[in-house]
């Protein structure tokens, strides 16, 4: 019968698109510890729920023998499914189709995905394993590249954009994943670099392999590029599953509200005793957060850059949550340039998507020095201060230890719009710590005292002083900065009690075309 044939023809057709560039250059891919672009989709997606869109596109271009060689799909693979049963669009580059890279129909695919998404208000997730612009196609491609950018920009703060990067990802094709808001490599598999090791070596004389320029431990401890890296792409992909169940759909969606059993009211009797007596003394942040989270967990973001803030998601009662935590076991948890960038770029993300905001406090003030203010400390401080200002999200605080200076005001004071700032008993809330404080008000009696010994016990008497009058959370409770100073081992109850009682709340910043950060 005449359909049987035609739907023969269409079965075809379908197979020969799933073979992407044929069978040599996936075993290639797979000899790579690779998968394949679709492989990378059947893993991420609920099974059975991807619909692809554009299998039988294929490019129009002639020159360079082009004519002769096409693939069906022609090297991405795109369409939408669902994680955990949550709709989500997706493009999988294929690496098997010339080298996964862009061509003018390539770029429409993706388009029409992205276009989608942001109408319907769901996720796009990109997987990336390119050699970049299709060097046949030239301008048509560039031009490719620069229609993505520009949905990437309109999508951001509308949908959650993922991109995984399992591959090369290089030139100008970096600039998509860096407008999304996440990105994750694969460890030894991944790298992406704006100029490859061969162009750095004519124009600057250095010698580097790829990994060094671009790969995934430059970029998530030395660039911060990205957020998340994965041993392999199976855990890249449980990692990305793992992320979206923190996230709304959209912005005008709330985030998922996950089933808890994690008792609301569990006390946490260690963390009574995890401050040390010594205010120099560290601790780890991190195990205040695993204690107060529901089930301990927590979706560390940027783990190895700038560990002198600690950011990511955890679940209080089943609601996702953003955490910014000042670290002092690295560099006391003082804010420098990067820790200000990462943090302050987590609190936009957070806002954009309804997600509140739990601030963890124990900061001795901004990093001081020349390194730090001939890079710009003052304007890259101020961006973590403008995305607390301006977020509307509910915000909580806890001053942990110490809060003192100018990092006070920045870590979701009450004079930010915090809307519940509390403390803990021991925390020291002041213009500066007391050493330093004594050596600028007794300077002149300092300077006096020539005994050695006798100056040691003024500094010390001074600083007792000091310590009882400005190093506790009272005088700030004094005045309503602090709502309240809780027993610590509380501290989970109170911050779920604080998230439900915020849960409703509305502001509204002034109508505008759109703020200027200090970039
Ligand atoms: C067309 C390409 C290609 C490209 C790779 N291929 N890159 N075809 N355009 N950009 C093809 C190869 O010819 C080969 O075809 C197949 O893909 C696999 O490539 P190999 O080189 O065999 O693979 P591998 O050894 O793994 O090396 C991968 C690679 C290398 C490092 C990505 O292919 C490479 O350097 N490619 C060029 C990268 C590049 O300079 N791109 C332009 C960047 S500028 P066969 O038929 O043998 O399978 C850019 C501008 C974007 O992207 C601007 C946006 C604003």
């Amino acid at each position: 019968m005449a359909i049987q044939k035609k739907i023969k023809e269409l079965m075809d057709l379908r197979n020969e698109a799933r073979l992407g560039g044929g069978e040599r250059r996936i075993d290639a891919q797979h000899k790579k510890g690779k998968l394949t672009a679709r492989e990378r989709i059947d893993l991420l997606l609920d099974e059975g729920s991807f619909e692809e869109f554009d299998m039988f596109v294929s490019h129009r271009s002639i020159d360079f023998g082009l004519d002769k060689e096409a693939y069906l799909s022609d090297g991405v693979v795109t369409g939408y499914g669902t994680v955990d049963g949550r709709l989500i669009y997706i493009f999988s580059q294929d690496f098997t189709v010339f080298g996964g890279s862009l061509s003018e129909m390539y770029a429409q695919k993706i388009c029409k995905i992205m276009d989608k998404a942001m109408k319907v208000g769901a996720p796009i997730i990109g997987i990336n394993d390119s050699g970049g612009a299709r060097i046949q196609e030239g301008v048509k491609s560039l031009g490719g590249y620069a229609d993505i950018f520009q949905r990437n920009i309109m999508a951001s703060g509308l949908v959650p954009q993922i991109s995984a990067v399992f591959g090369p990802c290089a030139g100008g094709a970096v600039y998509s994943p860096a407008l999304t808001d996440f990105i994750l490599m694969s460890e030894d598999t991944s790298y992406m670099f704006v100029t490859g090791p061969k162009v750095v070596k004519t124009v600057t004389g250095e010698e580097v392999t790829q990994n060094e320029l671009g790969g995934s431990n430059v970029h998530s401890s030395k660039s911060g590029v990205a957020h998340f890296v994965s041993v392999d792409e199976y855990e890249g992909i449980s990692m990305i599953r793992k992320l979206l169940s923190y996230l709304p759909q959209n912005n005008l969606e709330e985030p998922p509200l996950a089933n808890n059993d994690d008792p609301i009211d569990r006390l946490e009797d260690s963390l009574n005793e995890i401050i040390p007596e010594n205010p120099n003394k560290p601790y780890n942040v991190k195990d205040i957060i695993h204690a107060i989270a529901d089930y301990g967990e927590f979706l560390e973001v940027q783990r190895q850059y700038a560990p002198n803030i600690v950011v990511g998601f955890s679940k209080f009662n089943g609601m996702s949550t953003g955490i910014v935590a000042n670290q002092p076991s690295y560099l006391a948890g003082v804010l420098d340039i990067n820790a200000s960038r990462k943090a302050a770029r987590f609190v936009r993300f957070c806002d954009s998507f309804n997600i509140p905001i739990l601030t963890l406090v124990d900061v001795p003030g901004f990093l001081p020095g020349t390194a730090q203010e001939y890079s710009g400390i003052i304007i890259h401080g101020a961006k973590l201060l403008f995305a607390y200002g301006e977020a509307t999200v509910p915000k909580i605080t806890v001053i942990l230890r110490k809060a003192y200076g100018g990092a006070y005001d920045v870590m979701s004071s009450k004079h930010l719009r915090g809307d519940i700032n509390y403390s803990w008993p021991a925390a020291e809330i002041a213009v500066m710590g007391p050493k330093g404080a004594i050596e600028i008000l007794h300077y002149k009696e300092l300077q006096s005292i020539e005994d050695v010994e006798e100056r040691i016990k003024f500094m010390r008497e001074k600083e007792e002083e000091y310590k009882k009058k400005f190093a506790t959370p009272y005088v700030a409770a004094k005045y309503g900065y602090i709502d309240d100073v809780i027993e610590p081992r509380n501290t989970r109850f109170r911050v779920i009690r604080a998230l439900q009682m915020l849960a409703t709340k509305k502001d509204i910043n002034p109508p505008k075309k759109h703020s200027n950060i200090p970039l």
